[in-house]
């Protein structure tokens, strides 16, 4: 009920609705509107009230409802079944606890994470209300080893769906979204296979949107999309992410063709032509970065000229 009163809110956004109107339509009590306004409001919502008039969600309220997500998708699959949770540890270890029962191409998204996780075990600060922290499980028929493409495909997306929206972005190989050298997107993939079949991918993507205090830690190398003066909503974001996303991905399960997604890394890399080191098990190895390949593999060349292709793992930037 709950939900419902936001979604009610959320259409008459930036003008007052009774609470008289909303019981009726919603068959509950006045008292009952109240109490559901005054639970939303604990939750951090920010929710207007006037004697006479009723109730208003400002305008700037960046709320996000599911109904009106998928009311501006185009996808077939993704997103077409979405999980909303108002606070959880991690989405992705919440889809993977539902992947088996869940349809391919569900979406979890929640307000807040209270453990989210980034790579190399790592933590991933995931505030109520100042991003996208979601996860999709999807069911690729595809063999385990194709599947680290789907990341860079996801990249493309982000990259491709934040452009769209007014904001220049770059990719660093293979899933980081930068602006300005300062990191605005993670992309953590996690796989239940078995040697020959994918179970379940969970693609878990977080997006700093209006974050402006970073921890002492990450000051220097996070940014948000408010902090670099793009004001977004984070339903837009969303369904501009699903809608890129769906495309490229069909397209690869389908044909095994991701020449878009690679295209789009190529061209925003932030790390073709650039010194880096590459970080394995066995240390960090000076290189130069040179290419991706049409695989998505970061092609680099090391100080003693051997040119080898990095499959997966991290990399950083020399010289910053
Ligand atoms: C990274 O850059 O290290 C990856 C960060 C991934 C963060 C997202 S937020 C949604 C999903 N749930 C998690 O716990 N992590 C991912």
């Amino acid at each position: 009920m709950k939900e419902k009163i936001l979604e009610f809110l959320a259409q008459s956004k930036g003008s007052y609705v009774s609470g008289e109107h909303i019981s009726e339509e919603l068959g509950i009590s006045r008292a009952a509107v109240w109490k559901h306004i005054k639970s939303l409001r604990e939750e951090g919502y920010i929710i207007e009230s006037s004697s006479r008039r009723g109730y208003m969600l400002p305008l700037a309220s960046d709320v996000i409802i599911p109904s009106e997500i998928e009311a501006m998708l185009d996808t077939e699959l993704i997103g077409r079944h979405i999980v909303f949770l108002e606070s959880i540890d991690s989405t992705n270890d919440y889809a993977k606890k539902i992947a088996a029962e869940s349809p391919d191409g569900t979406l979890v998204i929640a307000d807040e994470q209270t453990k989210g996780k980034g790579r190399m075990d790592r933590a991933w600060s995931s505030k109520r209300g100042e991003g996208i922290w979601m996860s999709m499980v999807l069911k690729p028929r595809i063999a385990p080893h194709r599947a680290s493409l789907i990341t860079l495909i996801a990249g493309a997306a982000v990259a491709k769906a934040l452009e769209g929206l007014g904001a220049n972005v770059q990719v660093k190989w293979p899933n980081d979204i930068l602006i300005g050298g300062k990191k605005l997107c993670g992309i953590l993939t996690e796989m239940g296979a078995q040697m020959e079949r994918i179970d379940y991918i969970v693609l878990g993507i977080g997006i700093n949107v209006s974050t402006t205090e970073f921890s002492e830690e990450i000051k220097g190398i996070a940014t948000s999309l408010k902090s670099e003066g793009h004001y977004l909503s984070r339903k837009d974001v969303i369904a501009s992410v699903l809608n890129e996303f769906e495309r490229m991905y069909t397209s690869y399960v389908k044909t095994g063709d991701a020449s878009e997604a690679i295209s789009i890394c190529r061209e925003k890399s932030s790390l073709i032509g650039r010194e880096i080191y590459v970080i394995s098990w066995g240390g960090k190895e000076p290189a130069k970065a040179l290419d991706i390949s049409d695989e998505g593999d970061l092609i680099v060349e090391y100080e003693d000229g051997r040119i080898e292709k990095v499959i997966s793992g991290e990399v950083s930037v020399r010289n910053r």
